[in-house]
């Protein structure tokens, strides 16, 4: 893989999400034969938004391979309460560590953020933008799940704010998949994902009801509402509680059924479909040790290819 950093999922080729997966898969079967490789290595850790999956888990992988994390903390206890830019913080920052792994509220922060420094830098979540390593542990998890090829998945929830589900949507096209997007209308996909999408000659397909597709999906994939990024709370309170899951609206379901969920849940899935041989998403986070330790070795191998 020959990125300097990692911003976007678009710009992922299909040999790039292999060469993963396969590492992923790898460092999964034999998690000893990586173990300590990275010693002396530290990992910087700038999360402007919180989080607890995506910083453990990038945590938790560093130290499996032997390194070790310096994390800013809260943005309330570090220098960007004086008011501090992030170009100015990621450019310290670099000076302390061997790669950077930085979620921000804002769009384009971790475009931005990139461009001012040499060591690589991860983007774990820009505001609505996306999340390009969550999108990797997910295509880990349909592999093993149901296949990257001949997929019919759909994709339930909040579309417009949901940057998982933009990730996903531009890494799916490079397999051959049809993707069913499921929402309101005022929380469809962006019509400029919608447009880049047709242009790279994906199959997609826009509904309001999952009814009208459920038994044909291989895989759901639900998202949570993201109160947080409503500009008018109103808005968000008329389709808060719309699109949940239970055991009753799984009848039509196949019985081979992947459904996974980024998390954290509010109320999308109830919690007796955990129970259920549906459920995905606890493997789906856990997924994200191997993945993330696979990147990392990608990332800071000296013979990265
Ligand atoms: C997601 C995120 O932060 O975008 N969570 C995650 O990283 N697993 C999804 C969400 O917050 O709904």
């Amino acid at each position: 893989m020959r990125h300097d950093h990692l911003i976007t999922s678009k710009q992922l080729s299909r040999e790039d999400i292999e060469t993963v997966l396969d590492r992923a898969a790898e460092i999964a079967a034999e998690p000893e034969a990586v173990a300590g490789t990275y010693e002396g290595t530290l990992l910087g850790l700038l999360f402007y938004e919180p989080s607890t999956r995506t910083k453990m888990s990038f945590e938790t992988a560093m130290k499996r391979l032997g390194g070790d994390v310096v994390d800013m903390g809260a943005v309330e206890s570090s220098s960007v309460s004086k008011g501090e830019t992030l170009a100015d913080t990621v450019r310290v920052i670099e000076g302390y560590t061997d790669a950077l792994v930085l979620r921000h509220p804002r769009e384009g922060a971790a475009t931005m953020a990139s461009e001012f420094v040499d060591v690589p830098l991860i983007n774990a979540g820009d505001g609505a933008g996306h999340h390009p390593t969550q999108t990797l542990l997910d295509l880990y998890t349909i592999r093993e799940n149901a296949g990257l090829d001949d997929l019919t998945i759909g994709i339930m929830g909040d579309l417009k704010y949901g940057r998982t589900v933009h990730s996903l949507a531009y890494a799916l096209t490079n397999f051959d998949t049809t993707q069913h997007f499921i929402s309101p209308t005022s929380l469809q996909l962006p019509r400029e994902v919608v447009y880049d999408l047709h242009q790279r000659g994906t199959s997609i397909k826009e509904h309001e009801d999952l009814a009208a597709v459920l038994e044909t999906l291989d895989v759901l994939y639900v998202t949570r509402i993201q109160q947080e990024r409503f500009p008018d709370k109103e808005e968000y309170r008329k389709v808060a509680g719309q699109y949940q899951i239970d055991v009753e609206t799984l009848e039509a379901a196949r019985d081979e059924l992947t459904i996974m969920h980024p998390l954290p849940r509010v109320n999308e899935i109830a919690p007796e479909v955990d129970g259920t041989e549906y459920a995905t998403y606890f493997e789906q986070a856990h997924n994200g040790i191997p993945v993330r330790m696979a990147l990392l070795d990608l990332f800071l191998g000296e013979t990265d290819e």
